[in-house]
């Protein structure tokens, strides 16, 4: 059966409400009368946590999937700013990225850590998208499969294969992440390929063959086409380009085009 594409926009710390609100108005007039929303992938954003109900509301009416960038393990407690998947639940989120390199770069997030917030998302029923990806340094030293082996056992740690239904994966090379430097078509698909062969080895081939692996790192209208016509390339997870609503649904058309 066909993977169906995902187009995400990880908003990051961008987007106040307001601001939040008048993107989605923008994706919307920028369709036409052919809302992205309603083309061949599934068409998702992530934005900060104090955007999300505002974006809710501006969405309203279209098969825009609104996600939270993070959630903590607990289901409530002593634990200053974070948020838990109860409370994003409750507000109707569906989605949740998890483990993005910016939070294990800048936030000490760590394979654990990430273990027990997939764990926690996907026994709220939420569903997960979960980024993994090398450093620069890494991929120059030659252990870019042993990094990303790692990643996936450990940060997919007690996680069933009913369970895995409920998650994307998320290649994001760290050093194409806000570089302008994307990775080239062979070397995202190389890599894609490689992800799916370990699903296969540590779940099962059948889900292998469902799992939908994301490429992020400087995807834009210019590189997207390629990217995503890569046999394990099942759609984006965009940074940059998904702040702008011109950008943002020209990517959504070359995920169409090549479903
Ligand atoms: P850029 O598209 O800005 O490189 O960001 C990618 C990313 O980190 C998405 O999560």
């Amino acid at each position: 059966m066909a993977r169906k594409k995902v187009i995400a926009g990880n908003w990051k710390m961008n987007m106040t409400a307001s601001e939040g609100a008048q993107l989605i108005a923008d994706l919307k007039a920028t369709c036409g009368g052919n809302c992205c929303c309603c083309c061949a992938p599934e068409v998702m954003v992530f934005p900060p946590f104090t955007t999300i109900a505002a974006v809710q509301e501006a969405a309203k009416g279209t098969p825009l999937v609104v996600g939270a960038q993070n959630v903590h393990w607990a289901a409530n407690g002593a634990f200053t700013g974070e948020i838990s998947a109860k409370m994003l639940v409750e507000m109707g989120v569906t989605h949740v990225i998890i483990g993005h390199s910016e939070r294990r770069q800048y936030f000490g997030e760590t394979d654990e850590t990430v273990n027990q917030r997939v764990k926690a998302a996907l026994a709220a029923g939420l569903k997960v998208i979960l980024c993994i990806g090398e450093t620069l340094e890494e991929r120059e030293k030659g252990v870019t499969e042993a990094v990303i082996e790692k990643q996936v056992l450990w940060d997919l740690a007690d996680v069933s294969m009913e369970q895995l239904d409920n998650v994307i994966l998320a290649y994001e090379p760290v050093w194409a992440i806000g570089t302008g430097k994307t990775a080239t078509n062979e070397q995202a698909q190389a890599v894609h390929a490689f992800i799916r062969a370990l699903i296969e080895k540590h779940f099962c081939p059948v889900c292998a063959g469902k799992i939908r692996i994301l490429y992020g790192g400087s995807m834009k209208p210019a590189n997207a086409e390629g990217l995503l016509a890569q046999p394990d390339i099942d759609g984006g997870l965009i940074g940059g380009a998904a702040l702008k609503a011109a950008d943002f649904v020209a990517l959504v058309k070359a995920a169409s085009a090549t479903c």
